[in-house]
C-alpha cells in the first residue's frame, strides 16, 4: 500500500474514535499521573497506540510529545503496532514459571516462528508474556483472546493454535 493510502487509513481510524479519546483526555486533565491511565484507555480502544493518538494525548494533557513517546517505549505494556487477529499471552509469573511456562512459551515461539513481543507476518497471532494473571491454581497458564488455557504443556500447543484462524 502506498504511503498516502496508509496515512488516509490512519486518519479515518483515528476519527472514528476521536470523540471517545477526547472524553478520556478531559476526564484526566489536570490530574497528577494522568498520562499512564490515559494511554492505557487509549490502547484499550485502538488495540495499540498510533502516533496520531499519542500526539493528541500530548496536546490534550499539555505534556511534551517526547515525554509521551518516552513513556510508551519504556513500559512493555504499551504497543506501538497493531496486534494480530489473535492475541496470545503466556504467563511467566512465579507459579507458572516453576511449572514449566518457559517450555510452553518456547514451543509457541517455535510453532509460530516469532519471539515474544512479535506478530506473525500473516497477522494471525501476536505473542506476549505477562506476569501473574491470577489463575495460579491452573499453572502454567496462557490466554488467547482472553480465553484461559490452564495446566498447559508444550505438547498441547499445536492443537490449540490450530483452532485460531
Ligand atoms: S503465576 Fe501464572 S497465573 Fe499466577
Amino acid at each position: 500500500m502506498c504511503k498516502c493510502c496508509d496515512s488516509k487509513q490512519e486518519a479515518v481510524f483515528a476519527d472514528s474514535n476521536q470523540h471517545r479519546l477526547n472524553e478520556i483526555i478531559s476526564a484526566y486533565q489536570g490530574h497528577d499521573g494522568a498520562l499512564i491511565p490515559v494511554l492505557q484507555e487509549a490502547q484499550e480502544m485502538y488495540g495499540y497506540l498510533p502516533e496520531a493518538v499519542m500526539r493528541a494525548i500530548a496536546k490534550g494533557l499539555k505534556i511534551p510529545e517526547a515525554k509521551v513517546f518516552g513513556v510508551v517505549t519504556f513500559y512493555a505494556q504499551f504497543r506501538l503496532k497493531p496486534t494480530g487477529r489473535n492475541l496470545i499471552r503466556v504467563c511467566m509469573g512465579t507459579a507458572c514459571h516453576v511449572r514449566g511456562a518457559q517450555k510452553v512459551l518456547s514451543e509457541i515461539e517455535r510453532e509460530l516462528a516469532i519471539v515474544a513481543g512479535e506478530t506473525t507476518a500473516d497477522q494471525r497471532f501476536t505473542l506476549e508474556t505477562v506476569a501473574c494473571i491470577g489463575a495460579c491454581g491452573l499453572a502454567p497458564v496462557m490466554t488467547i483472546n482472553g480465553q484461559v488455557f490452564g495446566n498447559m504443556n508444550s505438547g498441547l500447543v499445536p492443537d490449540i493454535l490450530k483452532r485460531f484462524k
